[in-house]
């Protein structure tokens, strides 16, 4: 089937106060799967080829317009102050959409679940489409009224419906698309004479079918098309997020013994035949390859492991942990920006941060890499084949050569050359005797006080 040749455009409302979500953190920024909801309805626009994506924002978040023209640019934002509704909202991208012909689809920063597959249906073909979905409780949707030929005839707002119409159960989403001219004619058209004295979008379809223009349907998942406007409901998108998360991995050969206690992100790339152990939290920027085992209770971000490595029970890969084949990395150890090589092991008790472990090397339980000084982060690097011995403090910058040894407990100042030992401890002394008489002395000491 040959794809459809029409340009495409996005417009992505987010002008909403959002004041529900009684959050300092404005509304669409809060994440869903580690990734702010916005984001997901820009990729959503890109997936579904939008060459010009415009997000319009209110003037009360200057957070949200530096997020976009960050990802976007600066010409991806529209001001819509104030806000007065949501044609009044899309209104408000048609500077941003100059010289744009092809289709305008108009979707939103707060439903995050919203794939580019259910927008497609209105996004292809021509004229006023609109994306629809059966509520299981309608309540204050606006219906979608069909006339005979099942051609859509008007969106009742849930204020203005008569008690047949609230009776209806299919729903408007907010989701449309029309070419742009059209679209924006039919905006010009529009008033706010109506109960909540707002310009709105849903009366571009009785103006199209009182210019004797067609208007058409499509319907997705109620699931795909939830708002998010308090937490109660954020909380709900990110379940259902997660669950198809899961259901995709579990799909792709992953083993997941508990998949409900898994908590994943947008991007988490797990190959086939891992394992995730109960209880795993992934943070955004995490690969796994097949055959790699994620043992329970760790917290991934920003991490990468190969296959046969071996994370956990209770580890903490930070971004830039990037783990070879076979290497281990155990309970109590956390890694930060540390490539270790094929085959080393880190079993307990570590923190190894900005640096490298050679492959075959043993970090024992214990040893720090102490890369801090305060002001500037400094790397440890560990060669291959080396043994660090338990309870080392390796104050970077530093090196410990190839098959080089470090002594229990030493705190490791300088470059360890290849094949040498280092002791950096006070020697160890003896007193014959000395705690048998002490116990003695303290023993009839204690007698005499009872
Ligand atoms: C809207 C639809 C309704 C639909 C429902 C789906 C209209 C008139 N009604 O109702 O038919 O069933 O969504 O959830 O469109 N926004 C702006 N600027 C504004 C107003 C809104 O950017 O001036 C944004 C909001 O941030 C929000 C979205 O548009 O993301 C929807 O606005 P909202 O006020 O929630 O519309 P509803 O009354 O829910
Ligand atoms: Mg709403």
């Amino acid at each position: 089937m040959a794809m459809s040749t029409t340009p495409r455009a996005a417009v992505i409302l987010a002008a909403g106060q959002g004041t529900r979500m009684r959050s300092p953190v404005p509304k669409v920024l809060h994440r869903v799967g580690g990734r702010a909801m916005l984001d997901h309805a820009i990729e959503a626009a890109e997936a579904l080829g939008c060459e010009r994506i415009v997000v319009v924002v209110g003037d009360h978040s200057p957070e949200v317009r530096a997020h976009v023209v960050k990802r976007l640019g600066e010409a991806a934002v529209a001001v819509q102050d104030p806000p007065l509704g949501t044609g009044h909202a899309v209104l408000a991208a048609r500077q941003a959409l100059a010289g744009f012909t092809g289709r305008v689809v108009v979707t939103y920063g707060d439903v995050p679940l919203l794939k580019a597959r259910d927008i497609e249906p209105v996004a292809a073909g021509e004229g006023l489409a609109v994306l629809g979905f059966e509520a299981r409780d309608p309540a204050a949707y606006g219906r979608l009224v069909l006339g005979s030929d099942g051609g859509l005839e008007a969106i009742v707002e849930a204020k203005e419906a008569t008690p047949e119409q609230l009776a209806l159960t299919l729903c408007n989403s907010g989701v449309l698309a029309a070419e742009a001219e059209l679209l924006f004619s039919l905006l010009d058209d529009v008033t706010n004479e109506n109960a909540k004295g707002e310009y709105y979008l849903t009366d571009v379809v009785g103006l199209a079918r009182g210019r004797g223009l067609a208007a058409r349907t499509a319907t997705a998942n109620e699931d795909a098309v939830m708002g998010v406007n308090a937490q109660a409901e954020l909380a709900q998108a990110e379940a259902l997020f997660q669950s198809v998360q899961r259901g995709a991995l579990l799909e792709a050969g992953v083993t997941m013994p508990a998949p409900d206690t898994v908590h994943l992100s947008w991007d988490t790339k797990v190959g086939s035949g891992a394992v995730i152990e109960p209880y795993v939290v992934f943070g955004p920027g995490v690969v796994v390859e097949g055959g790699a085992r994620i043992r329970a209770f760790s917290h991934l971000e920003g991490a990468t492991v190969a296959s046969g490595a071996e994370v956990g029970p209770y580890a903490r890969l930070r971004p830039g942990a990037k783990l070879a084949e076979g290497v281990k990395v155990g309970n109590f150890v956390e890694v930060k920006n540390v490539a270790m090589a094929r085959g080393a092991k880190a079993n307990h008790l570590a923190y190894l941060g900005d640096g490298e472990v050679g492959a075959g090397a043993n970090i024992g339980a214990g040893t720090i890499f102490c890369n801090y000084d305060g002001f500037f982060k400094h790397r440890t690097v560990v060669e291959a084949g080396a043994f660090v011995g338990s309870n080392s403090s390796l104050v970077a910058p530093v090196t410990v050569g190839a098959g080089a040894m470090i002594g229990s407990g030493s705190v490791v100042t300088s470059d360890v050359a290849p094949g040498d030992l280092a002791l950096a401890r006070a020697p160890q002394q003896a007193r014959p005797g000395w705690a048998a008489r002490f116990m003695e002395r303290m023993r009839a000491k204690k007698a005499a006080k009872a």
